[in-house]
């Protein structure tokens, strides 16, 4: 069964307490009006992460998610924070390869793989973004770039862990610009994604496999992108930052 995600990627916004008061809201706000099978998870920054955690403990549709995680499990990599930490203190989602991080941080594709694996290993929910840029979109060869993505930093993995991985398709030229994909555009690109991964792993894991999509997703747009067949949630930046159009967007379901 496909799960229906809607995950909030803070980025690097909000103090602790506002952090924390975004955070009572929308616990105050996701009520019995949203879909049993919608989950919802936060995604802050690192210095929120256990305290947010307490305040959606005992929700059971809200889940814990980290922005990123390094490459290495431990050790002289100052500054960073590895997969098992991100575990240790409740975190069960972590989103890898934002287009931010492969373009200011310069992430490759082997980086993303290690990532993934890592945080395989350490029972984290990768949710492995990818997205073309505006060139590429205009060139026309945007199924391909992303399918190159995904395949690059995805297809080492076993049918077994592939599985559990959660896809967030985010053209880059969507992103915090107001200028959101339209559905025809995201439904052709998810399942442009499904066909690819059924390609390698088969249609029942296709099948399973969770797709968001990502770029400008607002409480006015989000009914009719979620209500595409290939379409299972969003990853939401911007609109995550306001309780209200954050639930609204959860409630699009
Ligand atoms: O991770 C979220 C995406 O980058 C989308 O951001 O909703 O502000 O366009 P946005």
């Amino acid at each position: 069964m496909r799960k229906k995600i809607v995950a909030g990627n803070w980025k690097m916004n909000n103090t602790l307490d506002e952090g924390l008061k975004l955070t009572s809201e929308i616990v105050n706000m996701i009520s019995d009006e949203v879909r049993g099978d919608v989950e919802v998870v936060l995604a802050p920054p690192f210095i929120h992460l256990t305290q947010v955690n307490k305040l959606i403990s005992g929700v059971d549709k809200i889940h814990l998610g980290a922005q990123n995680c390094n490459d290495n499990i431990q050790g002289a990599y100052t500054g960073e924070v590895s997969a098992n930490m991100l575990a240790s203190v409740g975190v069960e989602y972590v989103i890898i390869g934002h287009s931010e991080r492969r373009e200011y941080f310069k992430e490759s594709h082997k980086q993303l793989a290690k990532k993934v694996d890592l945080a395989l290993e350490n029972n984290l929910t990768p949710i492995f973004c990818c997205g073309e840029p505006l060139e590429v979109r205009e060139n026309g060869l945007f199924e391909e770039y992303v399918c190159n993505q995904i395949g690059d930093s995805l297809f080492h993995l076993h049918d077994d862990k592939f599985s559990k991985i959660v896809i967030a398709y985010e053209p880059i030229w969507a992103i915090g610009t107001g200028k959101t994909a339209s559905s025809d555009q995201a439904q052709e690109m998810h399942a442009t994604i499904r066909e690819f991964i059924a390609e390698r792993y088969g249609g029942q894991v296709s099948e399973n496999m969770s797709i968001l999509y990502g770029g400008s997703c607002k409480p006015d747009n989000a009914k009719e992108l979620f209500a595409c067949k290939d379409v299972d949630g969003g990853l939401i930046g911007g609109a995550s930052l306001k309780s209200r159009d954050f639930t609204d967007i959860v409630k699009s379901f």
